[in-house]
């Protein structure tokens, strides 16, 4: 089992950007602990986003949790290829342990067993005309060598590309298309993060919520062509660019990942239903705000027991 769960931001104005994130995005609270503020969705997730007060702007981590078998091969095949490692013990809410890994381009990734889930928020969206995501569906990074970092989270975290596009490498950790990807952009940071709604609707609706607390789409509505996902893409007032998203496709393990020549676009087009412009010059700013920072050392990581 393998699941992408949460991303950890560090910031100045965390206690701002979650009243934001409730009040304007429509995720629910889910405390804080010291200086970080947490935010959850109407799934079991004990909380999807973690921001914590900090003089830069970074991200510390993303985190999936996972069985101790997918654990234990994560944390072997880091030791084999020398990425820098540690086991961890997450004091987040949920708790759990496991391991914390930093790719070639310094995207720090935890993986985690034994973190409690907690009850879903009751409520569909098209009763309730509640605007709440329900889960993170994918974090994408840019990279200097998106190939290589494909290649690298099947080498290492056993995950699958599942297409490949002139701007993106997808790649799946489960039946989900992708649950992220790296975009071929030169350099190395946060792109997006991608929450998902329970429908269309609850997409539409959050459209509409963002259009009356003042915000326009940067890109969206629109669907994806790889994963056949619908988008909405905002840049949120404390950086970075996050996304309402619904409907990813489901793959099976024999899914054929397609090249960038099965991905391509009539004349003008970028997604399927061309009704939307895309704010490149805005979204690249936004693109380059959070870097990675590792603010831990590495260590061993125990193999075989006690991970
Ligand atoms: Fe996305």
């Amino acid at each position: 089992m393998m699941d992408l769960r949460s991303i950890e931001l560090a910031l100045p104005g965390a206690e701002q950007a979650h009243r934001w994130m409730i009040d304007v995005w429509g995720c629910a609270d889910a405390g804080r602990i010291g200086e970080t503020w947490y935010l959850r969705g109407s799934g079991s997730h004990p909380y999807l986003m973690a921001l914590a007060d900090h003089a830069d702007r970074f991200v510390r981590s993303t985190t999936f949790v996972c069985s101790p078998d997918r654990l234990e091969q994560v944390a072997q095949a880091a030791a084999a290829h020398g990425l820098a490692a540690a086991p961890c013990t997450a004091s987040d809410p949920g708790g759990g342990s496991g391991i914390v890994v930093e790719l070639a381009e310094g995207e720090i990734l935890r993986f985690l067993t034994g973190a409690q889930t907690v009850a879903p928020i009751a409520g569909h969206a098209r009763a309730s005309r509640r605007v709440m995501p329900v889960k993170l569906t994918h974090v994408v990074f840019n990279a200097a060598d998106a190939e290589a970092s494909g290649t690298l989270a099947e080498q290492v975290l056993g995950f699958t590309v599942s297409d490949r596009t002139r701007g993106m490498v997808f790649v799946r950790c489960n039946t989900s298309h992708h649950s992220t990807a790296f975009a071929r952009s030169g350099f190395s940071s946060l792109n997006h993060v991608a929450f998902e709604m329970d429908d269309l609707d609850a997409v539409m609706r959050g459209i509409g919520n963002m259009r009356d607390h003042g915000f326009a789409t940067a890109w969206g509505p629109g669907r994806h062509g790889p994963g056949d996902n619908v988008y909405a893409y905002y840049i949120a007032p404390f950086g970075p660019v996050i996304e309402y998203s619904t409907a990813v496709e489901k793959v099976p393990d024999d899914y054929r990942a397609g090249a960038p020549d099965d991905w391509t676009w009539p004349e003008r087009r970028i997604d399927q239903w061309g009704i939307s412009d895309k704010d490149l010059n805005a979204l690249r700013v936004a693109e380059e705000t959070f870097r990675f920072r590792r603010e831990w050392a590495s260590a061993p990581v125990p193999l075989s027991s006690g991970v």
